[in-house]
């Protein structure tokens, strides 16, 4: 198939296999090596790369969505054998070992660069927080980036110079498609039946890696549909486009402003490249119970809108999710979007995820919760869900009653304790033991009360 974009600032056209991953294409087919590989499922950053402005992961990229993108590796940094002023500070501050994580270090301090030229110290941590170094320790790293900030020219380097390019061939026995509308969709789904669809493929890519799960199958990538970008109010409730990334949201005002529940656990999801790519769509179909857009959904009450080419259905999330990686979806339907209801009526919107580190961690447990009280302090309304402490999101409508009509103090936790032991069922992993996730999923809701004051 051929696939044509720009590649550090030259035209590029390929025949390439469409599923091919975009790191076997640089690394293998183009001979770009800077672009390293260390984990090949989206944990250590070694990979970054730097696509329509926003930090990817070339190892969850099919090379059939480099169509019309603009792309710039480790390579296209440098000009005319000059190293980029990143570069630069990363040698002089010996922010370099072995220098295997340093290419997509520097790719993540060049898109941090290229937004802010100023950063704080807490914005370049949280930008690299996706990019693990195994020798040098992220101190000269972060210092060599907040150096290189003040050198790093405030104009845009990557003028686009239409250079016919690079033509590799390739065959693939495995159809992909990437549909631009709705009705493409539906044409293709319709004559290839065996069709996988992925959006992001932060989740499905890495299931896929090594295996030959595609055999015989379809790929579909919904990413470019526009009106699964979609967020939008109509009369009182809020709209978002299944396609809709994680950073897309957390930059949302009308989700800021309205569902702050949802923006913390969007804001807790793996790391900003992970964030760039995986989408609200695909978190909620591949129902993991420790998807972390769930328990906030299940507070929010969202309505699922279903559709196939003959019809929309809806349905609560509740309903739509059947258990660990089942949903309700049957053929030739997609997830269209998402259906909030404003919910301003809550004093509190808390959601709070335990995992073992603080970027880049999968949860142990986690709380969504809204609760309203009055003015003395009586709550009058409450909503809870727990993600990781069950096979999917766990609900207490008891939890929730007992709670109702009782101050809002230490006190009246204590006595949900009893109650939310009763609901979950949390299991031994690698992660934590069942014990320590019990005790976990009812220590959460303390956390609550340092809320009332600002509330
Ligand atoms: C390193 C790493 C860290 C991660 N950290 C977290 C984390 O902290 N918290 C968390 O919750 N998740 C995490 N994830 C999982 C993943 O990033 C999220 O679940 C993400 O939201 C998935 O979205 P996606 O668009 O990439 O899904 P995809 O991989 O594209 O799709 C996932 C599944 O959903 C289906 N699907 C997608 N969109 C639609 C649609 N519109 N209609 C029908 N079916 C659809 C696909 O067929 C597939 O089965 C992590 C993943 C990685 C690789
Ligand atoms: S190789 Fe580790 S994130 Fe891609
Ligand atoms: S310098 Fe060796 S992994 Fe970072």
């Amino acid at each position: 198939m051929k696939i044509s974009f720009i590649l550090n600032n030259k035209f590029v056209e390929i025949d390439a296999e469409p599923e091919r991953r975009v790191i076997d294409i640089l690394r293998e087919d183009m001979r770009l090596t800077g672009t390293k590989e260390g984990c090949g499922a989206g944990d250590c950053g070694a990979c970054t790369i730097y696509v329509d402005g926003k930090t990817r992961l070339a190892c969850l990229m099919c090379a059939i969505q480099l169509q019309d993108k603009n792309i710039t590796t480790i390579e296209g940094l440098q000009k005319d054998g000059t190293m980029h002023p990143i570069q630069e500070a990363f040698v002089a501050y010996g922010a370099v070992q072995c220098g295997f994580c340093t290419p997509g270090m520097v790719i993540t301090a060049h898109a941090l660069l290229t937004k802010n030229h100023t950063p704080s110290r807490r914005k370049i941590r949280e930008a690299i927080s996706g990019n693990l170094c195994r020798c040098t320790g992220y101190q000269k790293i972060v210092e060599a980036i907040e150096v290189a900030a003040k050198r790093t020219e405030r104009t845009d380097r990557r003028k686009k110079h239409p250079v016919s390019g690079i033509r590799l061939q390739r065959k693939s026995d495995i159809n992909s498609y990437l549909p631009e509308t709705l009705d493409e969709l539906w044409h293709i789904i319709q004559k290839r039946p065996y069709t996988m669809l992925y959006a992001g493929g932060t989740d499905m890519l890495v299931k896929l890696r090594g295996s030959h799960a595609l055999k015989g199958f379809h790929l579909l990538c919904l990413e470019r549909i526009e009106e699964l970008h979609n967020v939008y109010e109509s009369k009182g409730n809020v709209f978002i486009g299944a396609c809709s990334t994680h950073s897309q949201l957390i930059l949302n005002p009308i989700i800021q402003q309205k569902f702050p529940v949802l923006t913390k656990a969007l804001k807790s999801i793996g790391s900003p490249s992970i964030r760039n790519m995986g989408t609200i769509g695909g978190n909620i179909c591949t129902a993991s119970p420790a998807g972390d857009s769930l328990p906030p959904l299940y507070v929010l009450n969202a309505q699922m809108e279903i559709r196939s080419k003959e019809y929309i259905r809806y349905m609560p999330i509740k309903d739509f999710i059947l258990g660990p990686g089942k949903t309700a979806l049957k053929d030739g339907e997609i997830l269209y979007g998402v259906w909030l209801h404003d919910s301003n009526i809550y004093n509190i919107q808390h959601f709070e995820k335990v995992g073992q580190r603080q970027s880049l961690t999968i949860s142990i447990a986690s709380l969504a919760a809204l609760l309203r009280y009055s003015e003395n302090g009586i709550v009058e309304k409450a909503r809870f869900a727990w993600g990781s402490v069950g096979p999917t999101v766990v609900e207490s409508i008891e939890a929730e009653t007992a709670i109702t009509g009782k101050p809002l103090s230490k006190d009246t936790f204590k006595t949900l304790i009893p109650i939310v032991e009763a609901a979950i069922s949390p299991i031994d992993d690698i992660r934590a033991s069942k014990i320590y996730r019990r005790i976990l999923a009812g220590n959460l809701l303390f956390r609550l009360i340092k809320f009332k004051k600002q509330g």
